[in-house]
């Protein structure tokens, strides 16, 4: 087990479904004005395990993935994550369901200026509630030192003073998903977490990602255009086209003409419209 998962604070006994399945979502609607992004997508996702999303620009990934914890306000259905009600939480519960769903974004969205070690404590945020937390010197000993650990999780304990800004693309996403595990978070939402990095980065931090979330227990939904990520670091891949959920299968039952069919326009849609 990792250093991040011993730190983990035990949970005041949560129900078996919950803890077995902490993402259902059902009939989930969203529309922006006229257009229909997601119409009717019903999923769940089992403990500690890794779902690939895959689908076209414009498809409604990041819609769907941002609905999860209200980002984006969905228009109807339901949502379950970690056996909360998503749509009809208040403010403060949302906060709270938040500080346990680590989000990695495509641009890591990290504050340039400040130390990779800061920016790590800005994880703490919804678990701690002094602003304290913001900054490095005046954090908690204890919070430094799991946020030292988080770093070391992601090979840049050596960093931790340096401003994100001087680094690297594939190190500033290393640190973004530091942050995310600084969290304790037990479901991790990451929008096309390489996108914006070379190849090799790429790899590496897809490599990362999964090894984290599987070495934690944290189930991983992630959204990529690389099929073979899609393939080699989820054990479910799921694909949605103009808003609608076709694809659902266990990789070990998918072929590759699955993916690349989904990728290619489709002519049948194209002919209906
Ligand atoms: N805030 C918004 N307002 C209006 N339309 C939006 C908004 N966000 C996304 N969309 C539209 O929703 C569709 C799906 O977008 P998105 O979820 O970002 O797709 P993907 O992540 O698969 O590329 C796109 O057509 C996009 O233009
Ligand atoms: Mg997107």
């Amino acid at each position: 087990m990792s250093a991040v998962a011993s730190m983990q604070s035990p949970t005041s006994s949560p129900e078996p479904t919950q803890k077995s399945t902490p993402i259902i979502i059902d009939g989930l609607r969203k529309s922006f004005g006229p257009n229909v992004i997601l119409t009717d997508v019903t999923l769940s996702v089992t403990a500690g395990s890794a779902v690939a999303l895959v689908g076209s620009n414009g498809s409604g990934k990041s819609t769907l993935l941002r609905c999860l914890v209200r980002l984006i306000e969905p228009d109807s259905g339901s949502i379950s994550l970690l056996g909360d009600d998503v749509l009809s939480l208040n403010r403060a519960a949302l906060k709270r369901l938040r500080s346990r769903v680590g989000f990695v974004f495509q641009k890591h969205n990290l504050v340039p200026r400040l130390s990779a070690l800061t920016n790590v404590l800005h994880g703490a945020q919804g678990k701690v509630p002094s602003p304290r937390v913001w900054f490095q010197g005046l954090a908690p000993q204890h919070l430094r030192e799991r946020a030292l650990a988080c770093l070391n999780e992601v090979g840049l304990a050596d960093f931790a003073s340096r401003p994100v800004d001087r680094l690297s693309g594939g190190q500033s996403q290393r640190v973004a998903i530091a942050r995310a595990l600084m969290q304790e978070p037990e479901i991790i939402l990451a929008d096309e977490p390489v996108a914006s990095l070379d190849p090799e980065a790429g790899e590496q931090i897809m490599e990362l990602l999964a090894r984290l979330a599987r070495d934690n227990g944290i189930s991983l939904i992630f959204s990529t255009h690389h099929l073979e990520h899609a393939i080699e670091y989820s054990e479910r891949v799921i694909g949605l086209r103009k808003g609608v959920l076709e694809l659902d299968k266990p990789n070990t039952e998918l072929t590759t003409s699955d993916l690349r069919s989904f990728y290619e326009p489709s002519r049948v849609s194209n002919e209906s419209e």
